[in-house]
């Protein structure tokens, strides 16, 4: 769909909250979803005692609306969302919305706020944000029995400051999930406990936390909000596998543009911290990240160098990147079901 867009200066927009025209709002009550509306309201009026407020029961999800050179709006598979929604809600025992109906209202908020969606080759795109919180009053421990789930839609620009600039990032002293704990959904509690691991590193001047896994602490988990990717000297792509990290929808697409489209080896494996100097090219990769490099990661004083440097991008994750923003752009083919226009 096409509307003339906002005048903002797109290309010089961070990674923050700008209040859009429209979000979608639906409510459970008695054992059943509403429908839900779009609405202009963006306030949240809640009881003291809402099941969010006391146990932080609530999940979100991620993911970006884009105009083609064409000027359609797309988005990049949603439904991937949906699911992984609905297994955060029933981790934390929320009852899932619908996966079709959450396509749909993701659809239906990006379309009414169509005006809001960058530019083609501005740089900046449209984040979708998902979420879903206990509304109720409980103060016994236990699930709440009625909830919100809202759509918030916000123009982006880069996760990091600096765009392609290789990022230096440190080994945290803090653990993100717990084994068998909560580290494979999308639940808010995830991101409140990485708040003064992420706040400390910044502090001393690292961009992100390199999480180890919290068992042995030998080996490489994921950042706050990003898996990793690692590139070998002979071109292999390897991503870390673990019960514990976030299944990262833009992981999984770029293993395949890797072997399918790229035709690159691709191993989906444990990564010892020890064998991080062995590579040689090193990104992030998530939907706000989209694959942001390491430059050079800090353990504890120790400095690993990536060869591909602090300049710019390795040239295998530039492919990567290259090709994952040219499908979801719509200058590339994409693989089928990848790709669903508003
Ligand atoms: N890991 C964490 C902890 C995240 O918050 C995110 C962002 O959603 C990712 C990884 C990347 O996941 P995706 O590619 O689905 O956005
Ligand atoms: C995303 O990439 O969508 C995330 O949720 C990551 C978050 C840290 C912004």
């Amino acid at each position: 769909m096409k509307m003339e867009k906002k005048n903002l200066d797109w290309a010089n927009l961070g990674f923050g909250y700008v209040k859009t025209d429209k979000r979608f709002v639906a409510n459970y009550k008695d054992g059943a979803w509403d429908d839900g509306v779009i609405t202009d309201d963006d306030k949240v009026v809640l009881n003291e005692c809402a099941g969010v407020l006391q146990y932080a029961q609530t999940c979100f999800e991620g993911l970006k609306a884009y105009t083609t050179e064409d000027g359609h709006i797309v988005m990049f598979r949603p439904d991937l969302n949906a699911q992984r929604m609905h297994d955060s809600c029933e981790r934390l025992e929320m009852p899932p919305f619908p996966v079709d109906k959450f396509v749909q209202a993701v659809t239906d908020t990006v379309k009414a706020n169509a005006a809001w969606v960058p530019p083609f080759g501005s740089g900046a795109t449209l984040y979708i944000r998902p979420y879903m919180f206990g509304s109720n009053p409980v103060i016994g421990v236990k699930p709440a029995d009625e909830y919100q789930f809202r759509i918030l839609t916000t123009p982006v620009g880069p996760y990091f400051k600096g765009g392609a600039k290789p990022l230096t990032i440190k080994v945290s002293d803090f653990d993100r999930a717990a084994p068998h704990g909560t580290g494979h959904i999308k639940a808010g509690l995830n991101y409140a406990m990485s708040l003064h691991a992420i706040v400390t590193a910044h502090k001393e001047g690292y961009a992100e936390n390199m999480y180890l896994d919290p068992a042995t602490r030998t080996k490489v988990e994921e950042t706050g909000g990003a898996n990793f990717l690692f590139v070998t000297k002979d071109g292999t792509v390897v991503t870390p596998k673990s019960n514990s990290i976030l299944p990262s929808i833009t992981r999984r697409s770029l293993v395949y543009v890797a072997k399918e489209i790229l035709g690159l080896k691709v191993e989906e494996r444990e990564v010892t911290l020890e064998e991080v100097k062995d590579f040689a090219e090193c990104g992030l990769c998530g939907t706000a990240a989209v694959i942001s490099p390491v430059g050079k990661i800090v353990d504890h004083g120790k400095e690993i160098c990536m060869p591909s440097g602090m300049e710019k991008m390795g040239p295998t994750i530039q492919k990567l990147y290259d090709t994952l923003t040219g499908i979801q752009m719509g200058k590339l083919e994409a693989p089928k079901g990848w790709i669903y226009t508003v």
